[in-house]
């Protein structure tokens, strides 16, 4: 199933989510990508692009420089269209970064828009919902929030970057906590060094 739902809020790490769309869309599969107006704060405070969650496709545009056909733009507030629904199947969702509000707002199951609805089908649905946090340090509430989730199926990836590739920039570092949220999603990508293995492939911005 060549589908997934990509969804940006407002944890800090808005090159996370970026690179993950941009490594994602690149594969030709349908990304259905939504993001929250707090990810869209960060974004601009993180990586100086204005976007505006009113923009529509034009996020896309702004994030990737290109808005490909297979990207598939909604509003986190609009609940009418397939990702909000478990009849439209996807292989899952990747909330990424994933701030402490969303995470505690999935793992309660308060569906009050579109990412946090969209996440609570991958768990119904039993389909792989990957949540990247960037919180430190964390509460009790944010400890049993996660674990929630992680009994419930989701995966909890801390955007937390090995330091064992040598030579790190920030660059192969989001690279490399991509790479794990791909690996979940059994996406092949060579986009980190991994342990005992040589090859990776440079992030462009390297060059
Ligand atoms: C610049 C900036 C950085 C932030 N960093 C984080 C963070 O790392 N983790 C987090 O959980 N919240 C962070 N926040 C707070 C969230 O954006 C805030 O809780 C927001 O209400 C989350 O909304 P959302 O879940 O709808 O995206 C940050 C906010 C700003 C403006």
């Amino acid at each position: 199933m060549d589908r997934y739902v990509v969804a940006m809020t407002g944890g800090s790490g808005a090159a996370y989510g970026r690179r993950l769309l941009e490594v994602l869309a690149s594969t030709g599969a349908t990304v259905h990508f939504t993001l929250s107006d707090a990810a869209a704060k960060v974004i601009a405070h993180e990586l100086t692009i204005p976007v505006d969650p009113a923009d529509g496709p034009g996020c896309v545009r702004a994030l990737l420089g290109d808005a490909p056909d297979n990207v598939v733009f909604h509003h986190y507030k609009d609940l009418e269209v397939p990702i909000a629904s478990g009849s439209y199947r996807t292989a899952g969702m990747a909330i990424c970064p994933c701030s402490m509000g969303t995470l505690g707002r999935v793992a309660c199951g308060a569906s009050s828009n579109l990412i946090e609805r969209a996440a609570d089908v991958c768990l119904k649905e039993r389909r792989k919902l990957i949540v990247v946090p960037r919180e430190t340090p964390l509460s009790e509430i944010h400890i049993e929030n996660m674990l929630r989730l992680t009994r419930a199926g989701a995966v909890v990836l801390p955007a937390s970057p090995g330091f064992y590739g040598g030579g790190e920039t920030v660059e192969r570092l989001v690279d490399f906590v991509v790479a794990r949220v791909l690996d979940q999603f059994g996406v092949e990508n060579d986009l980190m060094r991994r342990y005992g293995e040589p090859a990776r492939r440079r992030h462009p911005e390297e060059d």
